[in-house]
């Protein structure tokens, strides 16, 4: 049995990771409010890696405000880029593997052809910007370590899109929801079952990144628009959508067009036939929520 530490365990990702860690091995489980959990704390952080000496170190923890990132970069920086590479320096230390999550807005969205792990990063927000620089962190350490680069992260647990659609779907008269931006839909269950089973049983020596998406691509109104028709499947009505572009619907922090994430490589190092297609995970956490 491993022995692993995680952070950031009422995430989204941190909350599934619970589950699919749960029955593996000695897991210690830290939330922001748990002592040594909060990632702006760097030497705390530090110190109960070492006192701990895990085996693994899971990072689930992100400064994921995308919006608030903008004004409050400080923060964001300190969580998504200087608490990593504390993590990093001290997994090298202990030859510790870490499972890290990165995200699609470290690109710049441009063209349409899905990103490769070797494509040029050139985020256009600072979250995007924070996280890169985390991910470098990461890289230069030398440290064995995942970097997962996952995009729009769903879940039964936590504030996310899909809720927000169910909420949204049954009280609004029209919702208008931007489609010029293309990406997979990613649920936290699928995310920390593949995180898990790749810490577990395909060892790496060094940093690598893998796109950890599903497969095949939609827009967020597309997605929107699949979540009221599996609503409709279950009895309930739901209200008209309107397509709109990102620029009817400015944000402070700006989104990449183009956040298709190339699986391939994910998919070479899974077992044959264990990455669907987006639909696949979305109906059954569409499904568990609903059944609430
Ligand atoms: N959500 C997405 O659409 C998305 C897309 C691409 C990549 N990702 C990446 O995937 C990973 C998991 O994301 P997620 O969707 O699970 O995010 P999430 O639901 O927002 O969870 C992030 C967790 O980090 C915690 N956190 C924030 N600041 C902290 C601090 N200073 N110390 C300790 N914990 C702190 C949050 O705690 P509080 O609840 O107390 O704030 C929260 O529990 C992140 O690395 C994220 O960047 C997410």
């Amino acid at each position: 049995m491993s022995k692993i530490l995680v952070f950031g365990k009422n995430g989204q990702v941190g909350w599934e990771l619970q589950r699919s860690l749960g029955l593996v091995g000695d897991v210690v489980f830290l939330g922001r409010n748990d002592q040594d959990g909060d990632l702006s704390d760097i030497n705390a952080l530090t110190a109960r890696i070492k006192a701990e000496k895990p085996e693994i170190i899971f990072n689930a923890a992100a400064y994921t405000a995308v919006d608030a990132a903008e004004s409050h970069q400080k923060s964001a920086y300190l969580v998504n880029a200087e608490a990593v590479s504390a993590m990093a320096m001290a997994a090298k230390e202990l030859g510790a593997l870490l499972v890290h999550f990165s995200t699609d807005y470290v690109f710049n969205g441009e063209g349409q052809k899905p990103w490769t792990e070797s494509d040029r990063i050139a985020p256009i927000n600072f979250y995007g910007l924070s996280k890169a620089a985390g991910e470098k962190a990461i890289l230069e350490s030398g440290c064995k370590a995942y970097i997962f680069r996952t995009s729009w992260v769903y879940g039964v647990h936590g504030k996310n899109f899909m809720k927000t659609m169910i909420r949204l779907g049954k009280s609004r008269e029209e919702l208008g929801i931007v489609s010029d931006q293309i990406g997979a839909p990613t649920s936290a269950e699928f995310i920390a079952d593949v995180s898990t089973w790749l810490a577990l049983h395909h060892k790496i020596e060094r940093p690598e990144i893998v796109n950890l998406v599903p497969s095949g691509e939609t827009s967020w109104y597309e997605f929107a628009c699949d979540i009221f028709a599996n609503m409709e499947d279950h009895g309930l009505m739901v209200k008209k959508v309107k397509a709109l572009s990102s620029a009817e619907y400015p944000t402070p922090a700006r989104r990449p067009l183009n956040s298709r994430l190339d699986n391939s490589k994910l998919i070479s190092m899974m077992p044959p036939n264990s990455i669907k297609d987006w639909r696949h995970y979305s109906k059954r956490v569409l499904n568990e929520i609903l059944a609430l």
